[in-house]
């Protein structure tokens, strides 16, 4: 191993002194601690624009093939990236949504008003048997977020008993005179959203006490035990974290809490005219929102410090339930829509978010992108009876691979990205080994001008071959459309070659790189 290194170290200096950057990345299996969570590859959809209605959920005239109303092109591709979770119903619509009317006839059901996203009438169609069909069709696990702003107790204790009770019960009847037999078993349950803002503008202090008093009549039926996941802070408000650790982790005091679910947003720069599109932004804006990206690293590890203060084996999930590039809406649609496109851009920013989750899988247990469909940064924009796949699914379907992989930690030193007279690092990585013995490389290069040259030792992994795939475009605004889906895609990589016991590297500019090392 030493001898490897000296060798690379030497390999190193040559390739700096002819004026090519080459970086030494050490991939150690020897070090492996920690499995990355499936759950983290998780996804988020919200009654909000046309995540659920004209997203999954269509028309009955709508010209697709369907289940129901359930938009079955859209669960096929979803099915092939293997998405681990989906939570719902929301967002700040989970503070004022109100179970009980989205169940039994759809006739029957009331409407409401869905006020946090353009006041349009909710029509409760697409309720809990709704949601759950489109789990069980996705193969995926529901993760509901209960009602604490503006619901009660009562409320959500019945949810969870006409959810997962299967013995004589009153919720058990109703759940069966709605047609189904048996309880669906839901295990990760949200008790409230952004509790601190729109579930109800609380304090930490407040939520706390609320966490703790909801969280006692959210009852485990035989064969569910709850993951209880709390409201999280907002970024970097480390006290929300603080207040809740030391109230629901501390001794006597403690409660059952599976998680705690951070919310982080990649925004443009506010106030600054133009910079918000999600098509058409200089190379400056690009430079400053990969900044804003990449500061959920310094995040986690605030929020984790603090964690681990109260627990220090890491027994409490960090969630990072949601998060993604939020920009301004498409020209033309509703505001509160929040339809946005995507480009290469904001698949760069998936490719090194999810390499930071990765990379902190010891406290990141899990995590949502806002918003599958047609909604923030969507894996999935939908217009009438045609789809299109961002930038951002095919990252999400390179990286599947990591799914309850072991973590192999990786050693480098990052290029600088400049621009002007600021720097960021330009390459992220991250690497795991599945069942079968395969290390998995994910490799980002965020500068749109330079390829980065990296030269690769392994430590305690036996390999012969490499193959990889690549994710790249000739510009950083490049996107997918209806009349050219096919733009931004996934092509097979030729940059990667063995030579003895190295694996040497081309990075292409602005790329997201998948290696797979047998
Ligand atoms: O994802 C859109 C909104 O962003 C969610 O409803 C809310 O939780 C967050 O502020």
């Amino acid at each position: 191993m030493k001898k490897t290194l000296l060798i690379l170290s030497v390999l190193a200096v040559n390739l700096y002194s002819f004026g090519q950057s080459s970086v030494a990345l050490i991939v150690d299996a020897g070090a492996s601690k920690y499995t990355i969570s499936r759950h983290i590859y998780g996804h988020f959809s919200e009654h909000l624009g046309r995540c659920i209605y004209d997203g999954y959920w269509v028309k009955e005239s709508m010209p697709v093939p369907k289940q129901y109303r359930i938009r079955l092109d859209i669960v096929e591709a979803l099915k092939k990236i293997q998405i681990p979770n989906l939570r719902w119903p929301g967002g700040c619509f989970a503070d004022e949504y109100h179970w009980r009317d989205g169940i039994g006839p759809g006739n029957q059901r009331p409407t409401m008003i869905n006020t946090n996203w353009g006041n349009v009438t909710e029509d409760n169609s697409f309720g809990t048997h709704e949601f759950l069909e489109l789990c069980d069709l996705l193969k995926t696990e529901p993760f509901i977020v209960g009602n604490v702003g503006s619901g009660t107790i009562e409320e959500m204790s019945r949810w969870i008993e006409y959810l997962n009770y299967d013995g004589i019960s009153p919720m058990t009847n109703l759940r069966k005179q709605n047609g189904r037999e048996k309880p669906w078993g839901v295990s990760f349950w949200g008790i409230g959203n952004e509790n601190w803002g729109c579930g109800g503008s609380m304090t930490p202090e407040y939520y706390a006490t609320q966490f703790r008093q909801y969280s006692t009549f959210a009852k485990n039926y035989p064969g569910t035990s709850l993951r209880k996941i709390a409201c999280g802070a907002s970024g970097t408000n480390y006290q929300w974290t603080e207040v809740l650790m030391q109230a629901l982790t501390g001794g006597s005091g403690r409660v059952n809490m599976w998680g705690m679910d951070l919310h982080y947003y990649t925004r443009p720069p506010r106030g600054k005219l133009g910079q918000g599109s999600a098509t058409n932004f200089t190379e400056a804006t690009y430079f400053t929102i990969m900044q804003t990206a990449l500061r959920m690293d310094e995040i986690i590890k605030g929020h984790d410090a603090i964690m681990t203060r109260y627990d220090s084996l890491k027994r409490v999930a960090l969630v990072v339930g949601e998060w993604g590039i939020w920009t301004d809406p498409e020209p033309g649609t509703n505001p509160r829509f929040l339809y946005q496109q995507n480009s290469l851009r904001d698949a760069l920013i998936a490719g090194s978010t999810l390499n930071i989750f990765n990379n902190h899988c010891d406290r990141v247990k899990m995590a949502q992108l806002a918003q599958t469909i047609n909604v923030l940064q969507a894996l999935i924009l939908t217009e009438g009876p045609k789809m299109i796949l961002t930038p951002t699914y095919y990252v999400f379907d390179m990286y599947k691979v990591h799914q309850d992989a072991r973590m192999l930690p990786v050693t480098f030193t990052s290029p600088d990205y400049v621009l002007g007279d600021e720097k960021l690092p330009a390459l992220n990585i991250s690497a795991s080994q599945d069942s079968l013995g395969v290390v998995h490389i994910t490799l980002v290069n965020i500068d749109p001008n330079k390829s980065i040259t990296l030269s690769t030792t392994f430590n305690q992994v036996k390999w012969a071959t490499v193959t990889g795939e690549v994710l790249t475009s000739p510009n950083i605004t490049d996107i997918n459309t209806f009349d050219k889906p096919g733009i931004v895609k996934i092509v097979k990589f030729d940059g990667a070659k063995k030579q003895g016991d190295l694996l040497n590297v081309v990075l292409p500019s602005k790329s997201v790189v998948l290696l797979s090392i047998k």
